[in-house]
């Protein structure tokens, strides 16, 4: 049985394909756009720990964090071409493979971290993450960061009215354009790695972020506004090159997956408590000036947004919105 290493830069490093059983000597890379004080590194960091540990050192694990290895705009390319076996993007960023990753635009849809899991993790969620086979992705788990808020430079917005005229940046996809659109604001999409530079010379006004995002890139310092809205989320989806995943040997997978397991366990029970110290940190710098909505004012964004909201719940797919609405 000659071993056939697995040759080039395209590939998991030195996968002993041939091997049917005996942990598989290779190095797995992880990349990702935000900064490392934020769940998702804190996810991928526990992913390298456990299959590092658990494979005794045959598996390396590198983390890439920053948009170091790739972006926003070809992360997605490079995990189909296994120049990357794991990206965990904001679905907002994958709605061109299919609509269904528009949940987390949709405005005021989920109430907690919790509601979007139980969602993710069911039937319907799981059935948007079976479409991307056919890219030859594995969808294995959604993370989630939280709620989005919005910062700005040009005032404390308080009413729907207040987003007129103003230019804002999105993660992408047509329902944010359209939200931002129902508000008579304009928006574009601009890749993570370039936003505090676009905030900063001023190409948009502003933005919609959770807390440990805007804290760990520091936006607050280029926008003099945040508005605590919680009006659209920032959720995650874990994914994987199918190749890659079937032709690990099942004692190399059952590492791999526990690693998978265990970092999806600590991207979901820390994203809430960063997102509160990243607030308090935001408050404690004191670049921005920072107004949180009342019940009042947010009933009245989610009164602008209802035709949105509609137009869109059957562009999603009316069950699939339904049992969202439902967590
Ligand atoms: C953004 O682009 O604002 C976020 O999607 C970044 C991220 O991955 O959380």
């Amino acid at each position: 049985n000659s071993s056939k290493e697995t040759e080039g830069s395209g590939k998991a490093e030195g996968g002993d394909k041939e091997s049917a059983s005996g942990i598989q000597e290779m190095t797995i890379k992880i990349s990702h756009v935000v900064a490392e004080n934020t769940p998702k590194h804190h996810g991928a960091l526990k992913m390298k720990e456990v299959i590092e540990k658990e494979s005794g050192g045959k598996i390396k694990v590198q983390v890439y964090p920053n948009s170091q290895l790739f972006g926003d705009k070809d992360e997605y390319q490079n995990l189909v071409a296994n120049n990357v076996q794991f990206i965990i993007p904001d679905m907002s960023k994958m709605v061109g493979n299919d609509p269904g990753f528009n949940i987390p635009a949709m405005p005021f849809l989920f109430e907690s971290d919790d509601a979007a899991n139980a969602f993710w993790d069911g039937e319907k969620g799981k059935e948007i993450f079976k479409r991307l086979e056919k890219d030859g992705v594995l969808g294995l788990s959604m993370w989630p960061n939280g709620a989005k808020h919005m910062t700005n430079d040009k005032k404390a917005i308080k009413t729907p009215e207040d987003l007129d005229g103003m230019k804002i940046r999105t993660q992408g996809g047509q329902l944010l354009e359209a939200l931002y659109g129902q508000l008579g604001a304009g928006s574009a999409s601009i890749p993570f790695g370039e936003l505090y530079t676009a905030l900063q010379q001023g190409t948009v006004d502003g933005q919609e972020n959770t807390f440990s995002n805007i804290e760990s890139k520091k936006f607050d310092e280029v926008q003099k506004y945040m508005t605590i809205m919680g009006h659209t989320r920032v959720d995650y989806a874990l994914l994987t090159n199918t190749k890659f995943w079937d032709e690990m040997n099942e004692e190399t997978k059952a590492i791999v997956q526990k690693g998978v397991d265990e970092g999806t366990k600590v991207a979901r029970e820390s994203a809430e408590q960063l997102n509160e110290d990243a607030l308090k940190i935001i408050k404690e710098r004191g670049q921005t000036k920072v107004n949180e909505l009342s019940e009042a004012e947010i009933e009245a964004f989610k009164k602008a947004l209802q035709p949105v909201y509609d137009e869109w719940k059957e562009k999603i797919g009316a069950d699939i919105v339904s049992d969202a609405e439902s967590k």
